[in-house]
């Protein structure tokens, strides 16, 4: 099984790479983990033929389902994200119609992303992603469970463990 990972994050020592490293290995005994880059997307200007935007796309007809890395930025997704959205919503076919999907949140403070998921879960409605409801994966004090760019807390690793084998029956289901 495949699944890209969308980083929604293009900040340095952003936690959210961090958190997709972790994943990456900690699904490997479930699924494939390949990040769909979404760094070099230009802001969209109502030119829908990009082929930073047409890799992506192909990447994700090829896999079973994708998840999203996302931080919260002002109790939403962050910008770079939802740009990659609208982006992706424009190609013809739309790649993420019918995919599984999954989100990782985190945040410094204890909320853990919570406000910008359930925009997320809003905003797949229209894009006809098909999300995991449950675990949800909201790492709230994040800093304390992460040292020189790791992963380091041991109930979250073990936590993500879970939710990749759940994500798996998921998708499988
Ligand atoms: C934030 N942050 C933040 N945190 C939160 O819990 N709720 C929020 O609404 C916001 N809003 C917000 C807006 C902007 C513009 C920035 C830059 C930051 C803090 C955020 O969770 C924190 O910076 C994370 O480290 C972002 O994830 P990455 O970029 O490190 O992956």
């Amino acid at each position: 099984m495949k699944v890209i990972g969308i980083v929604g994050s293009i900040r340095e020592n952003s936690i959210h790479r961090m958190i997709f490293n972790a994943y990456k290995e900690l699904s490997s005994d479930e699924f494939e983990l390949i990040e769909g880059e979404i760094e070099d997307i230009p802001m969209y200007r109502g030119k829908d033929d990009e082929p930073t935007v047409s890799k992506l796309a192909e990447k994700i007809k090829g896999a079973d389902a994708v998840i999203f890395f996302s931080p919260e930025y002002n109790y939403s997704v962050s910008g770079v994200l939802k740009n990659t959205l609208d982006f992706l919503s424009r190609q013809d076919p739309q790649p993420l119609s019918g995919k599984k999907a999954a989100i990782i949140g985190a945040s410094p403070g204890g909320i853990g992303s919570a406000r910008m998921q359930h925009h997320l879960r809003q905003i797949g409605v229209f894009l006809n992603l098909h999300f995991l409801n449950k675990p949800e994966v909201m790492i709230g004090n994040a800093m304390d469970k992460l040292k020189d760019g790791k992963l380091t807390d041991q109930e979250t690793r073990e936590f993500l463990k879970k939710h990749a084998k759940s994500f798996k029956e998921f998708v499988n289901s």
